[in-house]
């Protein structure tokens, strides 16, 4: 999947841009995917007093704001009619699930919000959100009050994970293995492509009910229920026996006690496989992850090499780090034959 990253952007906008309003910018750009712009002009060309109105933008905004998304190279602009540029198609709908747009956007501006304490955060080492007195609830919490949270975060991912996906099946050699548990599986995605992948393999996953919900849809569309279930349940207790593989992908910060969790589920030989874009061990990279630190609770911040020696310490063995795709590491451990 491709995502609108700058390299996207034509170069005269960029040469336009000075990095520290950059801010501005991309808040318009949010506001853009918000109010669902590109969805509304897919396809189509309207008049600005017909956007306006479709999409509640009062007058005094309107024509400015339209036109801030031609200059940024969004949209086109003939006589009061716009339409989407070829850049708003590919990268704002045919390369971004209509979740993605709804969950990704809010994130982004929960973050807006919370940035703007960043210098007491950065002094103080209290977070911004606590700073600013939010109450948030944690992004489970939320998922399991709320169904349409819990289907935007978990489909945005499905969608978000594929490449990653595809690129762990063709990787991870589970031809000697039966049986998977995917610990915080979400929405089933790499359950699916590693069952395509391994046609004798069944699989499961563990998430919370309203997760689990999704993940059944999305294991039903691809056909293949006769092989991966969904379990609902909490992935801090112990972790449910009878399968030789343990699965622990981009589930935030991976503690001992999961590791070990893990450890006691498995058979002798059985494999443990953490995914996730681990730090560098420079911890320079990567930067998204860097910076999205200062706005989320629970980002992992483990290097590749803490997490070789964490999966090393509850006792697997031969432990391997990979990189998989693009930023994504794999790092597998056997739980020893002779126990
Ligand atoms: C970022 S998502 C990743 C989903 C999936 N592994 C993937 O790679 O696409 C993390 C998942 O972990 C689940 N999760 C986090 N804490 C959990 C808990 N205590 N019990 C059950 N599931 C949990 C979330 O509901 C979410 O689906």
């Amino acid at each position: 999947m491709e995502t609108p990253t700058l390299d996207k952007f034509p170069k005269d906008v960029l040469a336009a841009i000075d990095v520290q309003r950059a801010f501005i910018v991309s808040r318009l750009i949010i506001a853009a995917e918000r109010l669902q712009i590109f969805r509304v002009l897919h396809g189509k060309r309207m008049k600005a007093a017909a956007i306006g109105r479709a999409l509640k933008i009062h007058k005094t905004y309107r024509d400015t704001f339209l036109n801030a998304l031609v200059s940024l190279g969004l949209l086109h602009q003939a006589d009061d009619t716009y339409w989407n540029t070829r850049l708003a198609d590919k990268y704002f709908i045919e390369e971004r699930s209509v979740y993605w747009t709804r969950q990704y956007s809010k994130e982004c501006v929960e973050a807006y919000e919370t940035l703007s304490v960043l210098e007491k955060a950065l002094a103080s080492g209290r977070s911004c959100a606590s700073i600013k007195g939010m109450k948030r609830a944690s992004y489970t919490e939320a998922m399991q009050r709320d169904r349409r949270r819990a289907e935007d975060f978990t489909q945005m991912l499905f969608h978000f994970h594929q490449d990653d996906a595809e690129a762990l099946a063709t990787y991870l050699d589970l031809s000697k293995h039966r049986a998977l548990l995917d610990v915080g599986g979400g929405s089933g995605v790499m359950s699916i492509a590693l069952a395509r992948k391994n046609p004798h393999l069944r699989a499961c996953v563990l998430d919370l009910a309203t997760v689990c919900e999704i993940a059944a849809r999305n294991i039903r569309r691809a056909r293949l229920s006769r092989r991966i279930s969904t379990m609902p349940g909490d992935i801090r207790r112990k972790l449910p026996v009878g399968h030789d593989v343990i699965m622990l992908c981009d589930i935030g910060p991976v503690s001992e006690q999961l590791l070990k969790n893990a450890h006691n589920g498995l058979p002798p030989g059985g494999l443990v496989v953490a995914v996730d874009r681990y730090l560098s061990d420079d911890r320079t990279k990567p930067l998204d992850r860097l910076v999205g630190s200062f706005v989320g609770a629970s980002v992992q911040l483990a290097t590749r090499s803490d997490m070789v020696a964490r999966v090393r310490s509850c006792g697997f063995q031969a432990v391997k780090a990979k990189n998989v795709y693009r930023d994504v590491w794999c790092i597998t451990g056997t739980k020893s034959s002779k126990q």
